[in-house]
């Protein structure tokens, strides 16, 4: 059975990869997109990695096509910011651009995955298609306000996988569909907004995806259309 790692050259993504490869997994198929792996990754014969666009549905269509039988599907693609735009503060920040970025990084790639996936979880075996949410993009816990595009992105997100755990549950009932919320973590995307965040709130990758794999490792089927936190904590959407 095969683990897929979309944007494993992430920071969460490459935690995701390397602890996988460090439990010994083999058969692991992992992404990247613009930067090439570590040689220590990209050696590994337990691993074979794809450069990937997550955007465009013919890439994704010829990747899937690649694969067997899969037991975990985690996509780890996301954006926050680029060299040209941050997160809105107010609407008066709004960028036609960057929500549309936004839409297409953090929720497309879920949905075009939902659509050529199905293939390879048709082997009956329990099995987890999960995509790293943020917590917020859940509409209930919004106190803070700002940030439009990213918390409306992830929100979108949330509904697709939502609705997609209510159609795989009728024609794929031996799939969890989940979103986890890794916790604030050190990577490229938290990297300018970490000013604020305490120490100890401040993960290293490597112990948000030891925490995740500890969720993924409880779920089951039964459970699927929920947004887990790294803690387990079942968050509202
Ligand atoms: N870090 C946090 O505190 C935090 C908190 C909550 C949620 N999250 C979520 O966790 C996920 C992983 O984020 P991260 O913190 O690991 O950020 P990251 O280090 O910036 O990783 C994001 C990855 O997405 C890839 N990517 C972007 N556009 C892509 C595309 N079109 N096709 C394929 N890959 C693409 C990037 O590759 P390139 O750089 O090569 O484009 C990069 O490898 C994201 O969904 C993020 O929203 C993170």
């Amino acid at each position: 059975m095969q683990t897929v790692v979309i944007g494993g050259n992430g920071g969460i993504g490459n935690a995701f990869v390397k602890l996988l490869v460090g439990k010994g997994t083999n058969d692991v198929i992992a992404t990247y997109h613009n930067t090439k792996p570590a040689q220590e990754l990209t050696q590994n014969d337990n691993v074979k990695w794809f450069q990937l666009d997550a955007t465009d549905e013919s890439a994704v269509s010829d990747f899937c096509e690649k694969l067997g039988d899969v037991g975990l599907f985690i996509n780890a693609v996301g954006m926050l910011h680029d060299d040209q735009h941050k997160p809105e503060k107010s609407t008066r920040n709004l960028d036609k651009d960057y929500f549309i970025k936004s839409m297409t990084t953090n929720t497309l790639p879920t949905m075009l995955f939902a659509k050529h996936m199905p293939l390879h979880f048709r082997h009956k075996q329990s099995a987890v298609f999960a995509t790293i949410s943020a917590r917020v993009g859940s509409i209930e816990e919004n106190y803070l306000g700002g940030w439009y595009s990213y918390r409306a992105s992830k929100a979108a997100l949330n509904q697709v996988l939502k609705t997609l755990s209510i159609e795989w549950r009728r024609n794929l009932p031996n799939v969890c569909v989940v979103a986890l919320h890794p916790g604030t973590t050190d990577t490229a995307l938290s990297k300018p907004f970490q000013k604020n965040v305490p120490a100890e709130q401040l993960f290293t990758a490597d112990k948000s995806v030891m925490l995740m794999s500890d969720v993924i490792s409880h779920l089951t089927p039964e459970i699927s259309g929920k947004f887990f936190s790294f803690d387990g904590e079942n968050l509202p959407w």
